[in-house]
Order: structure tokens, then sequence, then C-alpha cells
């Protein structure tokens, strides 16, 4: 079980936040309005194409700035964009054959460095959609690696890759929104709510694991001063609505449920415990009071994230996966909207012993289990 940044309300902000696998520029954003201004009076698209060149010749090599675009004085407004995009929306009206075509797209890039356009569920800036290629939009993830920066240390067993709540906020959550994981073990949602800017609650039965896990959060970075707390609980009693109350709160607007894989790891011996069930029909019904229980706290119109994956029993695959998958969709109020596939890293032991794993494989004509799910619903009632 066991790629991607930014908060957007403030895209630009978050550009310069963060720690830039690209290059970007950055801008005395009155200084730019007032060429894009002047360019989109040009009539004569030749007279357009030279003022486009000399701009994309500053941002290409600043030393050439006479215009003073990069000229930042300390009280003026700035704009920080990523120079690969910027030269390819100038590359672009470049390209146009008509005079109409070049100015719709200025009139585009105008418009995404003056105004912000969202939906109801995220910060994406849908007028700079191009700059954000970190976000995930294909059903299959295969990631080569985990992210195993600040306090993700990995140290527990059956933890979920940051990636996955990280992907899953910049999607479906905005800047200060709620989050809740009701099986958050080592706090991997947390820690990424503190990245993002997001509040989190946790709830995790294992009072070790929410000592450990309440630590580590804590070392992580706060400066968006969210709250982040992992409480004590079983998720599928405790009283959500008072949790809430005690930060002024009356629903969240992103569920993640990352529940035990029934049996595959026993976590406790405690018989609240998922992952103790006696049979799968029995897992099943903890995990739908554990849904029921958290449904009633979910924003209309949000998203929930259900993070599962298949097993062996006795040489039967058992879908383990779209068995949970059915058990929220039976309760309605919830829309199937993706089934993500994602690869996960091999356990070490596997790894050591992969000559043998192939072997059993092949005498016993199974699969070596290579993926887990993504279940993704949007409550819509
Ligand atoms: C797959 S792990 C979640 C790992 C987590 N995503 C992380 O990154 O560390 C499942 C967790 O559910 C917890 N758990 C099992 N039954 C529970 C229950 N009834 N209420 C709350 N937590 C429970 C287990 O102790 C375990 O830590």
């Amino acid at each position: 079980m066991k790629s991607t940044r930014g908060a957007a309300l403030n895209l630009f902000e978050d550009l310069e936040a963060k720690p830039s696998t690209f290059s970007v520029a950055i801008l005395n954003k009155e200084k730019f309005v007032e060429i894009l201004n002047e360019c989109s009076t040009v009539t004569d698209l030749a007279l357009l194409n030279n003022k486009i060149i000399a701009l994309r010749g500053i941002i290409v090599t600043p030393k050439d700035d006479r215009e003073g675009l990069l000229n930042i004085d300390s009280n003026g407004d700035t704009i920080t964009l990523r120079k690969d995009v910027l030269i390819s929306e100038l590359n672009q009206i470049l390209e146009a054959q008509t005079i109409g075509r070049a100015k719709y797209y200025l009139k585009r890039l105008e418009d995404g460095i003056q105004g912000v356009k969202t939906s109801k569920v995220n910060d994406i800036n849908l007028h700079r959609w191009k700059e954000y290629d970190d976000i995930i939009i294909d059903s299959l993830w295969l990631m080569d690696k985990r992210d195993t920066s600040g306090a993700h240390l990995g140290w527990y067993w059956g933890n979920f890759i940051p990636q996955i709540p990280h992907q899953m906020m910049l999607r479906y959550t905005k800047k200060d929104d709620w989050v809740l994981d009701t099986f958050v073990g080592s706090g991997t949602t947390l820690i990424e709510c503190r990245r993002l800017g997001r509040n989190g609650i946790g709830i995790e039965l294992n009072t070790e694991v929410v000592n450990r896990a309440n630590e580590l959060i804590e070392k992580e970075p706060n400066k968006y001063e969210v709250t982040t707390k992992v409480i004590n609980a079983d998720s599928r009693t405790i009283n959500i609505k008072s949790v809430l109350e005690g930060y002024g709160v009356k629903q969240v607007q992103l569920l993640i449920m990352h529940p035990p894989y029934h049996d595959i790891i026993k976590f406790s011996n405690d018989s609240r415990d998922l992952s103790i069930a006696n049979s799968y029909d029995k897992f099943l019904k903890m995990l739908g009071e554990v849904v029921d229980n958290a449904t009633p706290f979910l924003e209309k119109g949000r998203y929930f994230a259900l993070v599962i994956g298949d097993k062996y029993s006795k040489g039967e695959w058992i879908p383990l996966g779209f068995y949970c998958m059915n058990e929220v969709l039976k309760r309605k109020g919830y829309l199937l909207k993706g089934i993500i596939v994602k690869n996960f890293e091999e356990t070490r032991a596997k790894r050591d012993q992969k000559q043998l794993w192939r072997y059993r494989a092949l005498v016993g004509g199974f699969y070596i289990f290579k993926h887990e799910y993504i279940m993704l619903f949007k409550k819509d009632r």
C-alpha cells in the first residue's frame, strides 16, 4: 500500500513558494499589462508580431529589458509566471495566421494575468490551466517513488504515498478547506494538509500510532497556520459532529479513507479494528459503518476518496476494492467519479525473494499484486 504542489487561490504566490522544478519569470505586473494592452490596439499582424518577439526576447534574455518589465519596485505589484508556459503562449500568438486569431490568444493571456477563474471545489485558476501539469488527470498512476521529504518518513507499515492525499487535495479542495481522514494511521494526509494550507482531522484507533503521528505532524512546518489533529477513536462510532463543532466547523470538504485491506496487514488485536474482521462480509459491514458515520459531515458536491486494494484468499482473487466500491454506492447519495489504478512498490520481503515469488506465481497460476485503487465519489445529495 504503501507527483506536485500548489494552493491556487493565489496561484502566483504559490509559484513563488514552490520548490520549482521549472524556471519562473517575475514581472512588473503594471508594465506587463500595459505592454499587452498596447499590443491589443495594433491592427497589423506583422507589427503585432514584432512587439511579441520583443516581449519574448526580454523573457528569454532579461538583460535586454529596456521596457522596465523586470523592474520591480518594492511596493509594486508583481506577477510570477512559469517561463515555459509564458513563452509557449507568446509563440502561439506568433504562429497565428490572422490578426483576429492572434488577438484571441493575446486576450486569453491578458485574462490569465488579470483575473482568476476557479471552480467551486478547488483553487485551480482555469485562466492559467496550462501551469498545472503537476496535477494528474489520468486514471492510471505510475509513480516511481514516494515523496519522502520533511515529516514523511514512511515509518508506518501500510501507509500510503503522500502523493495520494496531495493530488486529491489539489483537485478537490480549496485553501483553508477541511479534510477528514478516518483511517489516518501515521498522519500522511495531515502532513500534506500543512503543506497545502488545508485543515485536517484524522481518526485512528491505535493509541501508540496516534501519539507518534501527532508528534511527527507537529514537526512539519505550518506556514498557513492550519489545524491538524489526529484523534484516538473508532471511526465507526466517534461523534464527528462534536469533533467538528470543537473547531467551529459543521462539515468537511474532502473525505479520505484508507482502511486496512481486510486482513492483509493486521494492525492490532482490537476487535474494533477492521483488519481483525473474521470475514470480508464483516469487514465490509464495518467499513459501511464508517461511511455512514462520516457521510453526513461531507459537504454536498464534494469528494470522497477511498484508497483500497484487492487480495487473494485460498488461491482465489477477492475483488475487495470493488466490493468496497459497491458498499459505498449502495448507500445512494454518491456518484462514482473515477476508478484510479495506481501502482505500488513491492514490499521489501517480496523484492528480496523475487525469484521465489515468481516461481510460486507460476506454480499457483496467480499474479503478484502491483496495483491498488483510488475509488473516487462525489456526494450529490
Ligand atoms: C491502511 S492504514 C492507513 C495508513 C495511512 N493512510 C497512512 O498513510 O499512514 C489503516 C489504519 O486504520 C486503522 N483502523 C482500523 N480500524 C479502525 C477503526 N475502526 N477506526 C479508526 N481507525 C482504524 C488502523 O489502525 C490503521 O492504522
